[in-house]
């Protein structure tokens, strides 16, 4: 069983390692250049969505974090044409998320506020085709980051097979 599922996942690297096409990282280096400049209130309307979704949530939240969350965003839209390279600090944010009292379910929740707050922020800017495209990024990423801290056995298999690919890249 161990052995079908690497050889699966071996058979599947190229697609894990490169998710996003040209066009859909274009879609959101596009969408993140309109944020940015705006990350205290793109962060003010996430908590705002985010509580009205599940006001206890609200507990976990301690300091004012745009900066850094929006640099931390920033670094991963600049690092998604190529997933290896910032899989070791999406693992590393992952793990920071329990510490936080982040729940597995708490990302269910979280992807449908991420995509409202862009509406809410963007208005006609952020059109029916982005919200596609980030949809896709929301799923991937949160995909990586529950599979990492909450993991089963073949989530186990999944994250050794990445880091090798990945050190063997660099190597
Ligand atoms: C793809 C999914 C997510 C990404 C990319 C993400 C990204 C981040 C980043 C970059 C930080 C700052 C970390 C630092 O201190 O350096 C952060 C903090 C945090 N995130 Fe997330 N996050 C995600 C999902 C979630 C979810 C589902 C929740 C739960 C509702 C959550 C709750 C928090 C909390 C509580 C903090 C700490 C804030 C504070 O200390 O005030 N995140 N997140």
């Amino acid at each position: 069983m161990l052995i079908l599922t690497s050889f699966t996942l071996l058979n599947k690297a190229p697609t894990l390692l490169r998710p996003f096409s040209k066009k859909e990282i274009q879609t959101v280096r596009r969408t993140w250049r309109l944020v940015e400049p705006q990350n205290e209130r793109a962060t003010e309307i996430f908590y705002r969505n985010l509580f009205a979704a599940k006001p206890e949530l609200r507990l976990l939240f301690k300091r004012d974090k745009s900066h850094t969350i929006t640099e931390a965003i920033g670094r991963l839209v600049d690092g998604m044409d190529n997933l290896p390279d910032i899989l070791p600090y999406v693992q590393k944010l992952a793990v920071m998320h329990v510490h936080f009292g982040v729940k597995k379910a708490d990302y269910k929740l979280a992807g449908p506020v991420f995509i409202k707050t862009l509406k809410d922020l963007l208005g006609s800017e952020f059109t029916a085709g982005d919200e596609i495209v980030w949809n896709k990024i929301y799923r991937v990423l949160s995909g990586v980051m529950t599979s990492y801290a909450y993991p089963q056995r073949h989530t186990i298999v999944f994250s050794w097979l990445m880091q090798t690919v990945s050190k063997v890249r660099s190597a």
